[in-house]
C-alpha cells in the first residue's frame, strides 16, 4: 500500500534537475487535487528524476527510472527505511507489517510470510468464491426480475466485494453484514483524513481546533476494538478456523516458542484489512472500466474460459491454464497500479549512476509513471493483456513492472490479491455480459490508493 504525496524535508540533492519553486508552489493547489498530470508534465519536461518541493518547503526526488526504484527497494534496501509519511498513519492502524521498521519487522515478515503461501491461498478460494457469490446476488436477483440490462455502480460493487473477501478472509463468519459495513465506513474515514493531513498540511491548524484529530483518534479505536473483539472471540470458540485470524493466533517465533500479544495480533489483522481492501477494490473497477471499453479482450477471455471451465465456476487448480485472466489483471495494473507511488527516506549517503542521495532525502518511487513509460512500454496508454503473455515480459527490464512493489517488502498478499481478482473477473464473465455506458472519462483520484474519482457505470446483462 502506498502513501500519498508528501510535503516536507530538509537535503540539497545535488546533479538532478530541480523544479522551480515557484512553480511547485503554484502547482501545490493542483497537487493537492490531483498530483498525477502535474507530476506527468515534470517529468515529461525534466527527466525522469527529478527534485520537487511539494508545497514549497522540502524537496522531494521523485523518479520514474526502473534502476534507480530498485536500488532503492532492493539492491540498497537497508539504506532506505519508509518515511515519516508512511510510519505517520500507524497513529491510527498501529504497528502492523506495513507501517513497522527495522528488525520488528523482520521478525513480523518472517512470522507471517508463510501464512501467504501459494497453498495457504488456496485453502481460501471457497471463502472468496463465496463471498463473490453473496456480492453478486443483488445483482442477479435484479437481473431475474427485469429483461435486459441493469446499470451497476461498478466501484461500490467492487469496494463490497473486495472488503467481504479480505474481511471474511481473516475473520470467517465471526464478522456479521451490518459490521462489515461499519468496519469499512471506519477505514475509509480514516484514511480519507489521514491524506488530507499529509496533503494540506497547512489546514492541519484548522483540522486541530475543530477537534477532527481527535474524534478520528476515537474513530480508530472504535475500529481497533471491534478486531480486539473479534480476536477474543476466536480465543474463547472451539473449534478449527483456516482463516488469516487463525494463522496469526497459531504462529509462534522461532526462538522462543511464544506467540504473538493481542496487542500484535490486532494490530497485524488491522493492517490486513487496510492494505487488502482498496488495493484490489480499485484494481477490479479500473478492470471493468478497461474490459467494458475492449470487447474483443472480453471476448478472447470467453474462449478461453469455454476450453477450460466449459460453463462451471473457476476453481484455484484452473487458474494456472487460464493465463489470459492473469494477464488481463496484470494490464489492468500497469494503467491503474492502485499503489501509485512508494516513499522512502534515506538514512545515509549515498548515491545511484551519478546521482547523489544524501541522508535525509526524501524518495518518492512513482510506480505509476514507470507503468506508463513510452521508453519501457510501447504504445503505453493502450489497454493491451498480451503484453504480458509469458515470453514478452522476458524482455522488459527489472523493475519496469511493480504493483506490488519490490525487494524485501514486496507486498506480501500478492497471491492473494491476484487470485481473488482472477476469481471475480472469470465468475462474473460467466454469469454477465458486460455493456459500455456512455459516460464522460473517469478520471483519477490518487489518495493512499488510485481510486476513480467519478463512480463507474456500466450495464451488465445476464448471459443466455
Ligand atoms: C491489487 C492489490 C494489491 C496491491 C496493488 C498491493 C500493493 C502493495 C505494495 C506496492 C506494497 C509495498 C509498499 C511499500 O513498499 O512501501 C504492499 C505491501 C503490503 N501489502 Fe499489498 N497490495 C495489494 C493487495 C494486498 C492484499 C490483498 C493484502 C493482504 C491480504 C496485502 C497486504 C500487504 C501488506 C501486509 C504489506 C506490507 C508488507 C511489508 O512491508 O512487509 N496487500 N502492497
Amino acid at each position: 500500500m502506498p502513501i500519498p504525496m508528501s510535503v516536507t524535508s530538509s537535503v540539497s540533492t545535488k546533479n538532478l534537475p530541480v523544479v522551480p519553486r515557484y512553480k511547485s508552489l503554484l502547482g501545490s493547489m493542483l497537487l493537492a487535487a490531483n498530483p498525477i498530470p502535474i507530476l506527468n508534465s515534470y517529468l515529461d519536461t525534466y527527466g525522469d528524476t527529478l527534485i520537487l518541493y511539494i508545497g514549497g518547503v522540502r524537496p522531494t526526488l521523485l523518479t520514474r527510472d526502473p534502476g534507480l526504484v530498485q536500488h532503492i527497494l532492493q539492491k540498497n534496501h537497508r539504506n532506505y527505511p519508509k518515511s515519516e509519511f508512511s510510519h505517520g498513519i500507524a497513529r491510527y492502524l498501529g504497528h502492523g507489517l506495513l507501517t513497522s521498521e527495522g528488525s520488528y519487522w523482520l521478525q513480523q515478515r518472517r512470522l507471517i510470510q508463510p501464512g501467504f503461501h501459494r497453498q495457504r491461498v488456496a485453502g481460501l478460494v471457497e471463502v472468496m468464491q463465496a463471498e463473490i457469490n453473496e456480492c453478486l446476488k443483488p445483482l442477479e436477483r435484479q437481473l431475474g426480475q427485469e429483461e435486459g440490462a441493469v446499470e451497476v455502480a461498478v466501484h461500490k460493487l467492487m469496494t463490497n466485494t473486495a472488503f467481504r473477501i479480505i474481511a471474511r478472509s481473516t475473520f470467517s463468519t465471526n464478522i456479521n453484514n451490518a459490521e462489515l459495513e461499519q468496519m469499512s465506513a471506519l477505514l475509509t474515514a480514516i484514511q480519507a483524513f489521514y491524506v488530507r493531513t499529509i496533503r494540506q498540511p497547512y489546514l492541519r491548524p484548522w483540522l486541530s481546533l475543530r477537534n477532527q484529530f481527535q474524534q478520528h483518534d476515537k474513530l480508530a479505536s472504535e475500529l481497533r476494538e471491534m478486531v480486539r473483539g473479534y480476536v477474543r472471540q476466536r480465543q474463547q470458540t472451539a473449534g478449527s478456523y483456516d482463516d488469516l485470524l487463525q494463522m496469526l493466533l497459531d504462529v509462534r517465533y522461532e526462538d522462543t516458542g511464544e506467540p504473538m500479544t493481542e496487542e500484535q495480533v490486532v494490530d497485524e489483522a488491522l493492517i490486513l484489512l487496510v492494505a487488502g481492501h482498496e488495493t484490489s477494490a480499485n484494481a477490479l473497477s479500473w478492470m471493468w472500466y478497461l474490459l467494458a471499453q475492449h470487447p474483443q479482450v472480453v471476448t478472447r477471455m470467453r474462449t478461453e474460459m469455454t476450453q477450460v471451465l466449459d460453463g462451471r465456476s473457476a476453481s484455484f487448480a484452473d487458474l494456472p491454464n487460464l493465463g489470459y485472466s492473469l494477464q488481463i489483471v496484470q494490464e489492468t495494473m500497469r494503467l491503474y497500479p492502485p499503489a501509485w507511488i512508494v516513499d522512502r527516506v534515506a538514512q545515509e549517503d549515498d548515491s545511484y549512476n551519478g546521482i547523489s542521495l544524501p541522508k535525509g532525502t526524501l524518495v518518492s518511487a512513482y510506480l505509476l509513471g514507470i507503468h506508463h513509460a513510452p521508453s519501457l512500454w510501447q504504445d503505453a496508454e493502450t489497454f493491451r493483456p498480451e503484453r504480458f503473455a509469458p515470453e514478452q515480459m522476458k524482455q522488459q527490464p527489472p523493475y519496469a513492472y511493480i504493483p506490488f512493489g519490490g525487494g524485501p517488502r514486496l507486498c506480501i498478499g500478492n497471491q492473494f490479491a491476484l487470485t481473488e481478482m482472477q476469481l471475480v473477473l472469470l465468475e462474473m464473465l460467466r454469469r454477465f455480459e458486460v455493456d459500455w455506458v456512455e459516460q464522460p472519462p473517469i478520471q483519477l483520484q490518487p489518495l493512499i490508493t488510485l481510486r476513480p474519482r467519478q463512480e463507474i457505470r456500466l450495464q451488465f446483462r445476464k448471459r443466455s
